[in-house]
């Protein structure tokens, strides 16, 4: 058995809706072998689903489907520690552990650039796999069924304070609030701002991040859904937040700080500490910018 670490991941960053991600070093494992038949566990005993529908299992099968090469069926035994449906890529984590696996038991007949866009094809959007296939902020675009993308390591000075709530969102519902059509004024706010986002991690000119991570094209319809979620952004900007932001589809919600992580998670603590979050969790976090390996 191959045992394999994927990362978690932080998507859309306000302006770059579907495009940017950022890795985080909150991991997932599994352990995944070829064997007869579908034999899927969970190692800390949470409830997975099981069957052939399991996401790790139906991308690793697509992966041999791509290769030609028959397949006979997997063992999986999944450690989970991403949370899930909360905004911080457990599908995505999910996707690229099969797609990774299945390369890896298979001698790697596809590059790490295939299999990104293998991911991608399964998830339908590039923000979370990329990051969590290759680690680093990453900027994507998706050219027919091909990822173009930029990969930048993250310095380790950037602290992620992610306020998980205790609710989960759907990201099937989060996407259906928002509009079908969005004016030029409102695609020309988001379209400066992604530019400005990606040249920012570029450059390490982090200043810019406040205004780069301004979005109108899917945080204002989706903040309804996350009661607290305009408060955290207020809160974590008044403690000197460098950005924050709906992670991905949410519902968690992301700070950036450039401090030390225990000043982080003092204001974390502090934010969190009103009756209106309870059952709400946070995690101090760095970039991870190796993105997924196998141990
Ligand atoms: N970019 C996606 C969204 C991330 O915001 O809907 C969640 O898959």
């Amino acid at each position: 058995m191959l045992r394999i670490r994927i990362p978690a991941s932080t998507a859309n960053l306000g302006s770059g809706f579907d495009s940017i991600g950022i890795s985080l070093n909150l991991y997932n494992y599994i352990e995944i072998g070829a064997a007869p038949g579908c034999e899927i566990s969970s190692a800390d005993g949470s409830e997975i689903p099981t069957g052939e529908d399991n996401l790790i299992f139906l991308s690793a099968k697509k992966v041999y489907e791509k290769a030609g090469i028959p397949f006979h069926g997997l063992k999986i035994i999944e450690e989970n520690n991403v949370p899930f449906a909360r905004g911080l890529g457990s599908s995505s984590a999910c996707i690229v552990g099969g797609v990774f696996g299945a390369n890896e038991i298979l001698g790697r007949p596809f590059t790490k650039d295939e299999l990104l866009d293998i991911a991608a094809e399964i998830e339908g959007h590039p923000d979370n796999v990329s990051p969590a296939l290759l680690g680093g902020f990453t900027a994507n675009a998706l050219d027919g069924k091909n990822v173009r993308y930029v990969k930048a390591n993250v310095s380790e000075n950037l602290v992620f304070a992610a306020f998980v709530p205790p609710f989960e969102l759907k990201t099937a519902d989060a996407r259906a609030v928002m509009p079908k059509e969005v004016s030029v004024k409102d695609s020309v706010y988001n379209l400066s701002r992604s530019a400005l986002l990606s040249a920012t991690f570029l450059s390490g000119k982090y200043e810019n991040l406040k205004t780069a991570c301004g979005d109108k094209l899917h945080q204002p319809y989706r903040l309804p859904l996350i009661p607290g979620g305009e408060e955290i952004i207020e809160k974590s900007y008044k403690n000197g937040a460098l950005a924050a932001y709906i992670s991905g589809a949410g519902s968690t919600m992301m700070a950036i700080f450039d401090c030390e992580k225990e000043k982080a998670e003092e204001i974390a603590k502090e934010i969190l500490s009103s009756g209106e979050f309870e059952g709400w969790k946070y995690f101090i976090l760095n970039a991870d910018n190796s993105g997924a390996v196998a141990l």
